[in-house]
């Protein structure tokens, strides 16, 4: 693949102060006008079913999306085909429809249609932006074509004042995640690339940066002092459905727990950052990425869900994962021995998405049930999905004479109706040139670097039955006396 030379850098927000002479965030768009046109490659797949479309039309409602919409692909469709399937995928997402925003979004869509090979494909497509100066190109396309198309867009003199939007995985593993970023970088400047990790526009993954650092509370006890381990779980019932080519080639680990959890260890093991400035957090999670020891082969457990081999478009002998748990550590001042026990699975009993962090006992027994026998001591937990919300689990007495009690919950729940869906607020954002909810390319890279060993070099994929919590070997990366903890849905504060 041919490299070039990298476009000038330029990391989004600047450090101003306010009246008080305080840091606060100043986003750097002054300069950077919004995109005058959506260009999507691979318009006719599953994502932009799914997701896309859907989110396209709440921008439209929402008056964020009113320039030309270019779909790409290659089946030979017309525009009006193309506009069905929109209007099916808007109903299908179970979206309120109103009818006169329906109609504005298939009147901003035409259709391109091209192998991604073929310059002519990008030449059309100049000619159906017409004279927009400020595309954005957003790459619902396999990662295996996003250089194809990258420089494609180049070649054709469409990179120039544009930007490009890219899905996960950036890469399959650390060289290749460098030559991506090196022929991207190539193509567009670092500011004008776009890297989706959907979680980042989470409401609930939002919330956990600003609860810990919008709150005092929690930073005397936000260290090996006083946490003894973190937990995050990312569980869903579903198996691979039609995504099994897909993830053949990715697999659990590459899938969600490179981005999706990693992001989540970052915002909870990150120092505060020294503005508000997306620059400033960004920063701070890559030294988190940095500083993960990598994983190695006895820290992860692999697993198969059984009948993950009959699925469509997957190999009858496949050793890919449908299932991880990990034990990661982060190399730190502040996290220096806790470990961090990351679980993610498809066909599992429930869907959902929670992180309990473990506070230590205290140090001394003053009461017989201070230090439970059984279950954790105080944790605090932050369910992700499918609602948000946030607990405090603290001892109290019971009544009567005797010191005894039980753990209780402080539960905070948080309201997400009315919320922009994550890719409704991502398109948008990037399409304004705000990169905050986005990976940088260091940090993608420290990332890949933190499981690159056991990209390499791991243990089978140890078959687990559809609705179990994966495989039994999982338990014997818990360690203190500790175990796995499995969330419920409709639990007492759920
Ligand atoms: C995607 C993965 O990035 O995230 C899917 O490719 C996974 O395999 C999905 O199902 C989970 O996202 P969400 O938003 O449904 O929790």
């Amino acid at each position: 693949m041919a490299t070039g030379t990298a476009k000038p850098r330029a990391y989004g927000c600047g450090r101003c102060k306010d009246q008080r002479g305080l840091a606060v965030m100043v986003p750097a768009l002054a300069n950077s006008p919004p995109s005058d046109a959506l260009v999507l490659f691979g318009v006719t797949g599953d994502l932009a079913h799914k997701m896309t479309f859907p989110a396209l039309y709440a921008m439209v409602r929402r008056g964020a999306l009113t320039v030309p919409v270019v779909g790409v692909a290659s089946p030979p469709w017309s525009v009006h085909q193309l506009r069905a399937r929109a209007v099916e995928s808007v109903k299908a997402s179970g979206a309120v429809i109103e009818k006169s925003a329906l109609r504005r979004l298939l009147s901003l869509l035409t259709y391109v249609s091209g192998d991604y090979n073929d310059p002519a494909t990008f030449a059309s497509l100049k000619r159906a932006l017409g004279g927009a100066g400020r595309p954005a190109f957003y790459l619902a396309i396999p990662p295996s074509l996003f250089a194809t198309v990258i420089q494609g867009l180049e070649a054709a003199g469409l990179s120039d004042r544009g930007r490009v939007i890219v899905e996960k995985p950036f890469g399959r593993d650390l060289a290749s995640a460098r030559k991506l970023n090196a022929i991207a970088l190539a193509a567009f400047p670092e500011d004008s690339i776009f890297r989706i990790d959907h979680y980042l526009g989470k409401e609930a993954i939002m919330n956990i940066l600003y609860f810990r650092f919008a709150n005092s509370f929690l930073e005397p006890i936000w260290n090996r002092n006083y946490i003894s381990s973190v937990q995050i779980v990312l569980a869903e019932q579903m198996g691979v459905g039609g995504r099994g080519a897909f993830y053949e080639s990715a697999g659990c680990l590459r899938d969600v727990v490179q981005n999706h959890l990693f992001q989540i260890v970052a915002l909870l093991a990150m120092e505060p950052p020294v503005y508000q400035g997306y620059g400033a957090v960004r920063s701070e999670k890559t030294k988190v990425f940095q500083a993960m020891r990598p994983l190695r082969s006895r820290d992860l457990i692999r697993g198969q869900y059984s009948g993950y081999r009959r699925e469509s478009q997957v190999a009858k002998n496949s050793d890919v994962e449908t299932f991880c748990a990990a034990r990661l550590f982060i190399d730190s001042w502040r996290w220096e021995g806790v470990p961090w026990y990351l679980r993610a699975g498809k066909a599992l009993p429930e869907t959902i998405a929670e992180v309990v962090v473990e506070l230590k006992p205290p140090p001394t027994r003053l009461f017989s049930d201070s230090k439970p026998l059984t279950g954790p001591a105080n944790y605090l937990r932050f369910r992700l999905a499918p609602t948000a919300s946030v607990a405090i689990a603290a001892r109290v007495k019971r009544p009567g004479k005797e010191f005894v009690g039980e753990q209780r919950e402080l539960y905070l729940v948080e309201e997400l109706l009315g919320a922009e869906a994550p890719y409704e607020r991502l398109l948008t954002d990037a399409m304004k040139g705000d990169g905050a909810l986005f990976a940088r390319e260091d940090a993608v890279e420290a990332a890949w670097a933190a499981v690159e060993p056991v990209l390499k070099q791991h243990s089978k994929a140890i078959p687990y039955r559809r609705g179990s919590w994966g495989p039994r070997e999982a338990d014997a990366l818990v360690t203190g006396g500790g175990q796995w903890r499995n969330p419920t849905k409709g639990g007492a504060t759920e």
